[in-house]
């Protein structure tokens, strides 16, 4: 029976354990796509945290693809020097460093997360058709040129990610940005080869996980996030789901994360605690391939009922994790299983009490080193 703190193993790299920090948007870059002094300070904790992976939020693989102004990017050789300081203090404390890479599509041109409105010097967002996103502006429709550029924006991305040290990429296909656009037929009205029908609607995504898996090493793991399901009438459908994911499969995705909605603003999501996990289960035993679960996970026992009775390879975890950094130190205890995690050795006094807990090597860069 598999546990929660058992290594997970996709192609050459294995994860400490089962549980991974989802990617959470911060939108506090200086307007260059540059991970900051805040992406450190979110991200640190949450690894030394005991998650076996680290997820960098969506980084935009190009300008116009960010949501937001203040969007973490990876569009750019400039990127990589901040990327790497990134991924190698996400190694450093123990966890396995990943990014999502991202194109808001017709989603893009906002304010930051908490702020409803435009960005304050909007510019022209990118999608399959002119149909906006409620009361979003109407997005340009994409010619053949923007999405083989689109395209080749991800496969860049891919390489520099990998030249940044991260360990495992994921393509961000869920939330009703561009490529859950071109996948659902409420967002997608093109008539081309790139729209229509099933094959037409999946084809831009399945083209952008072959430029990302021919950009990446062997060993590397793929993972892509979708939305299984649109939660509207006429959209989306988990069924297709599970068709997309075996065609992502022989892509060489190794794992999907996924989630779902943010597609359509007339959305009835039935939340509650896991309420995304049957899209996971629909799509581990359909495609037959690793899954990630997400939304909702809140307890450490169902995350490990979750793992154990095989529903999901893999727990991601986003609001749980900005509450309580230290969420699988304590499911590590609170699951008798302390000897899989490791606090470092300056926080022992503190992790000692609840429990035997393993130690790391001890940190001492200077901080102008870094
Ligand atoms: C602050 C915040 C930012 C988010 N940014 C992203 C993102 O960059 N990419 C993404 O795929 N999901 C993003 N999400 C969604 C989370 O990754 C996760 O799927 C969702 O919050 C459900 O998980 P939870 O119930 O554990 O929070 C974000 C969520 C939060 C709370």
């Amino acid at each position: 029976m598999t546990h929660l703190f058992d290594p997970l193993t996709l192609r050459g790299l294995t994860l400490k354990n089962r549980i991974g920090v989802s990617p959470m948007c911060m939108y506090c870059c200086n307007g260059d796509g540059k991970p900051t002094e805040w992406h450190m300070m979110h991200l640190v904790p949450r690894a030394m945290g005991g998650a076996g992976l680290t997820m960098v939020e969506a980084s935009a693989v190009t300008p116009e693809g960010r949501i937001a102004p203040g969007d973490v990017g990876i569009w750019g050789a400039q990127h990589i020097g901040p990327h790497a300081k990134l991924a190698a203090a996400i190694k450093r404390v123990g966890s396995v460093p990943a990014i999502q890479i991202a194109h808001a599509g017709r989603k893009g041109s906002r304010g930051p997360g908490w702020v409803h409105a435009p960005a304050q010097q909007p510019w022209t967002a990118l999608a399959p058709s002119a149909a906006a996103f409620g009361d979003y502006a109407t997005p340009q429709a994409m010619s053949e040129g923007d999405i083989a550029a689109t395209i080749a924006a991800f496969a860049a991305a891919a390489k520099r990610s990998v030249a940044a040290g991260y360990e495992l990429v994921e393509l961000h296909a869920a939330h009703g940005y561009l490529l859950h656009e071109f996948l659902s037929p409420l967002s997608n009205q093109r008539n081309d080869s790139w729209g229509g029908d099933f094959a037409g609607r999946t084809r831009f995504v399945l083209e952008c996980a072959r430029a990302v898996r021919a950009a990446l090493p062997d060993a590397m793991p793929m993972s892509v996030r979708i939305s299984h399901t649109d939660w509207v009438e006429g959209g989306w459908t988990t069924e297709e789901s599970v068709q997309l994911s075996a065609l992502l499969k022989e892509a060489g995705a190794d794992i999907i994360d996924v989630s779902s909605g943010g597609l359509d603003a007339r959305q009835k999501i039935p939340l509650g605690p896991g309420y995304q996990v049957p899209g996971a289960i629909a799509v581990r035993q359909g495609a037959g391939l690793p899954v990630a679960a997400v939304g909702l996970i809140t307890e450490p026992a169902q995350a490990q009922e979750i793992i154990e009775t095989g529903k999901a390879d893999l727990i991601l975890l986003a609001r749980v994790l900005l509450r309580d950094p230290y969420w699988p130190l304590r499911a590590a205890v609170a699951l008798g299983r302390p000897e899989a995690i490791s606090a470092p050795p300056q926080y022992e006094r503190g992790w000692a009490a609840l429990g035997k807990v393993g130690m790391n090597p001890a940190m001492g860069e200077p901080l102008e080193a870094l």
